[in-house]
């Protein structure tokens, strides 16, 4: 079949061959690539981000406590600012009022929390429970479908490894009478040392990454697409220039010189392996027309001779 196509057409299949044999090979390479390079890239900001509310948990823990502290036995309001997990997630809504930031979340989800704001999910209680089951899990990563979109969260645990906890956490007696006024005797309590009360959870949007990753992709391949489609045109041009049009042409004339034509001449147009061709054609159409003259001089000589 192949050999019955003209010479553009086979040219013409084999390039598109190897063009859709290279796109389809380099589409899926850079497709993993630009996957995994936008996976890294939520991981990365996942990790910093819970990096720096533990910092922000750390600094209230350390700093803003013990200042504000004694306040807390005899004042009648409770200072929420004192607790390290209500400064991070102040500090965290500050950082999402920025529209950019917006799909960001974080919550130290809490099975049995003091601010029923912290109350775990169904998905996040399982998350806290693989915790609780397994002790030396550290962290949990993962994908969550929601329908606002899909998030990549980071999970740690929250275990209970300070005394000073248990003051506000083990039961309302010991507790502030502030914080019972704020918060109720009902939740928050009956927390154990060293156990794991909930999780920290820190959830980035994935779906935007991934979208700016797709149309990476696709410009690229547009790109090669255009890139190919120039190449074979180029390459069509040139073909019809230095190859197809002159072996017409030679075809032409050898034709008229099969039919006794023999002012029909091979014209050499350039100086590579066709217009070489062409000069031998031409050089032998001479040689012929020679032959043939001689033949016909001699047929005189005998005509005349007899
Ligand atoms: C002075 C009392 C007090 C102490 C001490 C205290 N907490 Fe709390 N904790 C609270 C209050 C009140 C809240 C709710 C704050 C809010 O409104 O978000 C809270 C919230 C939390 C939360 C978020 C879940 C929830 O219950 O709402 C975690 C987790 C937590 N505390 C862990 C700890 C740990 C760990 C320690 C010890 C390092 C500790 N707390 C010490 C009073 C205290």
């Amino acid at each position: 079949m192949l050999k019955n196509l003209r010479l553009g057409s086979k040219f013409n299949l084999l390039l598109i061959g190897v063009f859709l044999i290279g796109i389809l090979l380099s589409g899926t390479a850079l497709s993993v690539i630009l996957s995994r390079n936008a996976a890294d890239q939520i991981s990365l900001k996942a990790s910093i981000l819970i990096q720096t509310m533990n910092a922000v948990r750390q600094y209230t823990n350390d700093q803003v406590n013990p200042e504000l502290a004694p306040r807390l036995e005899v004042e009648d309001d409770f200072l929420p600012e004192t607790v390290p997990g209500y400064s991070a997630r102040e500090v965290f809504e500050y950082f999402r009022s920025d529209p950019e930031y917006r799909d960001f979340f974080y919550k130290e989800a809490t099975l049995n929390p003091t601010n029923l704001r912290d109350k775990a999910d169904p998905f996040e209680t399982e998350l806290v429970n693989s915790f609780r089951e397994n002790d030396s899990l550290k962290e949990l990563r993962g994908n969550r479908s929601l329908p606002s979109g899909n998030l990549y969260y980071i999970a740690r645990p929250i275990k209970i490894v300070q005394e000073t906890c248990l003051r506000c956490h083990s039961t309302p007696e010991a507790a502030p009478a502030s914080q019972i006024a704020t918060y109720g005797d009902q939740n928050g309590f009956g927390w154990q040392l060293n156990e794991i009360v909930g999780a920290q959870i820190i959830s980035v949007p994935a779906a935007e990454i991934f979208k700016t990753a797709q149309n990476v992709l696709f410009l690229v391949l547009l790109t090669v697409c255009i890139v190919f489609a120039i190449i074979i045109l180029a390459i069509n041009i040139m073909l019809r220039k230095a190859v197809i049009s002159p072996l017409n042409r030679m075809a032409a004339v050898a034709q008229d010189v099969s039919t006794g034509k023999m002012d029909s001449k091979f014209q050499q147009d350039s100086h590579d392996e066709i217009g070489v061709l062409a000069a031998a054609f031409e050089r032998m159409k001479l040689s012929l027309v020679m032959a043939m003259e001689m033949l016909n001089s001699g047929g005189d000589r005998q005509d005349r001779q007899n």
